[in-house]
């Protein structure tokens, strides 16, 4: 358990009975009163469906502060990781703890550049999908079967089994992702290269073709790498809480990572960068924007404003600030910057941000709000978008999962409920109904 001392204690009480419960101070964001007695001492549960008030964890990786629009990877600000790190520099210190020093990053990426290859029997899963099958289904079933190959890295007590099981995921993730853009153009599957860095071999994977060299950009591959970074980790989101759950019954952590990518898939998580990008498509032009704010707020209305809000920013979110420079950049380097999408885009954010209905929401762009653009200039396919979110997601995935095993608290996850069916009652026949 990280190191959080107990400051104080609430006192609830219920029918006349007191209960004391421990309270820990965090080393940022607030409070939290430790229910885990509270069943056995009062016999009532908590209820918090959304968890919305509820710490699932203790953690030391991740820290979000959604008034301050702020984002800490092991306490660094996320801009300053952006602006001044990359992608697989993140990895090491979401997975250790510590910006590496030279020797260490060297030895880091060595050993994840010499693990992008799959085992060549696994391209046969491919040919088993349809080819247009969403790259994220494709991703989750080859993902699963990882399980099926790497049996030297599935014992989650062995603590350099968990080491292979990370570098594999980190590595393998991108090539996996590239191999189902292929499959769905119906294009050869390109093999990584070592002479590459992370975001320029992805590229290379997904745009290369034997007919002819491929240059992978510096710019782009700049842009593909901040947008990785960007995706790394945060927090308890839906998917992370998904590997961790699944990983509490003793789960795989192949197995574990493809409940996370399922997860994520949403429209609501992950899959908004591409429900955005469709979104501002089916505005097409930027005299319909009001047409469409008027539909985000009609409560009879299911639609919403795709990559607009987040359950914990209250303020704009920090990736979206770095995201839009990239946008900005990638468009100019491909004389697109008068981009109808991104046009589109800019007078959304406008009008939004001018409309008390979302400041008084607090509902800005988040992280998915620019980087459908970049990812369709760079023209990826929108089915793509989500999958690259999840190569980049990967490595929080695995540093969640692995500090979740290295707790010595760490127990099966299983919630309660507030049951509000029938009570007890008796079989009637068919005769008798
Ligand atoms: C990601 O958790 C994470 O950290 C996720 C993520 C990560 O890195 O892992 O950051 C990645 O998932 C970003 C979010 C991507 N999703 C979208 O862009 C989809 C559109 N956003 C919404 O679906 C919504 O904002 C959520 C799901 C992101 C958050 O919803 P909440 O916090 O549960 O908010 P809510 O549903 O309680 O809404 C509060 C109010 C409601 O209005 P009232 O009932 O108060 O009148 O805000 C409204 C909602 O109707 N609202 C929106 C809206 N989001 C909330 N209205 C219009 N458009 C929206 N996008």
């Amino acid at each position: 358990m990280a190191d959080s001392s107990t400051s104080k204690t609430a006192t609830l009480s219920i029918d006349g009975q007191s209960y004391d419960l421990p309270m820990y101070t965090p080393t940022a964001g607030p409070e939290v009163v430790d229910i885990r007695k509270l069943y056995a001492q009062a016999g009532v549960f908590t209820y918090d469906p959304g968890y919305t008030s509820t710490a699932s964890c203790d953690s030391t990786i991740t820290f979000i502060d959604g008034d301050k629009g702020e984002l800490l990877h092991r306490g660094y600000p996320i801009d300053q990781l952006a602006g001044n790190s990359h992608y697989l520099e993140v990895c090491y210190l979401l997975l250790y703890g510590e910006l590496p020093t030279t020797k260490q990053l060297e030895n880091f990426e060595n050993t994840i550049t010499r693990h992008t290859m799959i085992h060549e029997q696994m391209h046969n899963f491919f040919r088993g999908f349809r080819r247009d099958a969403h790259p994220m289904a494709t991703m989750v079933g080859v993902v699963g079967a990882m399980s099926a190959f790497y049996h030297d890295s599935t014992n989650i007590h062995d603590a350099r089994e968990r080491e292979i099981a990370s570098h594999r995921l980190i590595a393998k993730m991108p090539t996996i992702a590239a191999m189902a853009y292929k499959y769905s153009v119906g294009q050869p599957f390109v093999y990584p290269r070592n002479d590459l860095d992370y975001a320029a071999n992805f590229l290379h994977m997904c745009f290369a073709v034997p007919a002819e060299e491929y240059v992978v950009d510096p710019i782009l591959s700049r842009a593909m790498d901040r947008i990785f970074t960007l995706h790394a980790d945060h927090e308890q989101n839906a998917s992370t809480s998904t590997v961790r759950l699944a990983s509490s019954s003793g789960a795989n952590p192949f197995a574990c990572i493809a409940a996370g990518i399922a997860c994520l898939w949403g429209p609501a998580h992950g899959g908004a960068n591409q429900a955005c990008l469709q979104m501002l498509q089916e505005i097409g032009t930027p005299d319909r924007i009001p047409e469409f704010l008027a539909r985000a707020k009609d409560k009879d209305d299911p639609f919403r404003l795709m990559g607009f809000g987040h359950r914990v920013y209250k303020n704009f979110d920090p990736r979206a600030k770095v995201m839009k420079q990239s946008a900005d950049e990638v468009l100019d380097l491909l004389g697109i910057e008068d981009n109808p999408t991104l046009q589109v885009a800019k007078e959304l954010e406008k009008q939004a941000l001018d409309d008390d209905y979302f400041v008084d929401r607090k509902l800005f762009p988040n992280v998915d709000f620019y980087s459908g653009i970049i990812l369709e200039a760079m023209q990826f396919p929108m089915s793509m978008f989500t999958p690259i979110f999840a190569v980049g997601r990967t490595v929080g995935w695995i540093s969640q999962w692995k500090e979740m095993l290295g707790d010595p608290q760490n127990k099966i996850g299983r919630p309660r409920q507030l049951y509000l069916g029938s009570t007890k009652r008796d079989y009637v026949d068919i005769e008798n109904r």
